[in-house]
């Protein structure tokens, strides 16, 4: 088998691992997939400022997020669905992340309860909640994720209503699956993938299943849970949010400076600056061109985190330098779920905590927090 050794390798595998149809849902973004691209290729602009004979031992990149200590600033991104890459899925990653000493963070939309996952982590993780019109629900899934121990809540701000991916149309993806000839045949092609899956009970939406009673009929469980996104939401939600939660507040999916200034008001601990890896609004900046302004706007009041097109550890590198305290991957661990189980998580964490230590060396520094906009140059205005 050819050699694991960048994010694009475990991508590759996972292609030819998974189902076509789950894998199109991770790799996917809305409509053209223009943002989605502009994610990754944008980091692309911001060149690195090469230093030379500086001591290079002792080198850390241990730090903080929300005032938590992490190996590295690297966080996995809460994903919906994560259970259909592999089985168990989030169950595995939050494994593989609490042994890297990285937060995980579990999405309203897993596969895997939050109760599954407390019961297999040592660990606390994190729990991402999206806002739906049944208070109720709400209330009781934030009850859910205190008795489960999470030290961390990400409330994602920027799905009010569902972008429109064209691939899960074409592939006919529902939660559970209705499986097509065509969709049994490729499953067919993936014995492995299918065999795990077999063994596992989960693949519906975990934390939902028991609190949808009025859905009889679980297939129709997919629009019902795209029905209860809450199209009012407002900034005035985060004040009974946070009360009710009590603990670390995130707010993800902030891309405008005025979003932002609004968002430090709120008096969440993060934001994170987001177009949800480009399944949101098509047409809107890649997160790392937008970095820069929000850093500069609300820097001073807010600790500021980035997701979007990190595909490497240059990559993380580049955010920090920028301002960010922290950053978040949902794909690049997706593919290494895909490919490879727990192990192809940990690989993908690997993968980035290698290139990462090893360009800070390159740039001259030592210790991660150390690192700022002097170590890079300014291309094409994304500094
Ligand atoms: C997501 N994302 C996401 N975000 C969220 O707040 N709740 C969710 O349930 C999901 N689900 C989801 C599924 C899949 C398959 C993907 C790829 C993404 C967005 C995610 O948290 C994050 O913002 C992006 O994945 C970051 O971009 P990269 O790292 O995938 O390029």
């Amino acid at each position: 088998m050819a050699p694991i050794l960048e994010i694009k390798d475990l991508k590759e595998l996972a292609r030819k691992r998974v189902p076509k149809m789950f894998f199109d849902y991770a790799d996917s973004g809305s409509w053209t997939e223009s943002t989605y691209q502009a994610n990754e290729t944008d980091f692309g602009k911001i060149k690195l400022r090469q230093r030379v004979a500086v001591d290079m031992t002792n080198r850390s990149l241990a730090t903080k997020m929300i005032g938590q200590d992490v190996s590295m600033p690297v966080a996995l991104a809460p994903t919906g669905l994560t259970g259909m890459q592999h089985a168990d899925g989030e169950i595995l990653a939050a494994q593989a992340a609490e042994e890297f000493g990285v937060p995980f963070t579990l999405s309203t939309m897993s596969i895997c309860s939050l109760e599954a996952v407390a019961a297999k982590t040592q660990k606390p993780f994190w729990f991402q909640l999206y806002v739906m019109k049944d208070r109720d629900f709400i209330n009781a899934l934030i009850d859910r994720a205190k008795n489960a121990g999470c030290s961390a809540l990400v409330l994602t701000f920027d799905l009010q209503i569902l972008g429109q991916r064209h691939k899960d149309l074409r592939n006919g993806l529902s939660t559970p699956p209705k499986f097509t000839p065509k969709h049994i045949w490729q499953m067919a092609t993936r014995p492995a993938w299918c065999m795990k899956m077999l063994t596992t009970k989960n693949h519906s939406f975990g934390n939902i299943v028991g609190h949808a009673k009025d859905v009889e009929d679980l297939s129709s469980l997919s629009s019902w849970t795209a029905e209860q996104f809450d199209p009012r939401l407002s900034w005035d939600d985060i004040e009974w949010i946070k009360k009710k939660w009590g603990g670390p507040l995130i707010l993800k999916g902030i891309l405008d400076k005025e979003d932002a200034h609004c968002a430090a008001e709120s008096g969440c601990d993060a934001i994170i600056v987001s177009n949800h890896g480009g399944r949101q609004l098509d047409g809107a900046p890649s997160s790392i061109e937008i970095l820069p302004e929000i850093v500069d706007a609300v820097g001073d009041k807010v600790e500021i985190h980035i997701d979007g097109g990190i595909r490497s550890g240059q990559d993380v590198l580049k955010a920090i330098c920028l301002g960010a305290k922290g950053t978040y991957i949902g794909r690049p661990f997706l593919y290494g779920l895909g490919a490879g189980g727990k192990k192809g998580v940990t690989q993908a964490l690997e993968i980035i905590q290698k290139e990462l230590d090893t360009t800070m060396a390159l740039c001259g520094r030592r210790d991660l927090n150390t690192l700022n906009r002097d170590n890079l140059y300014s291309i094409d205005g994304v500094k």
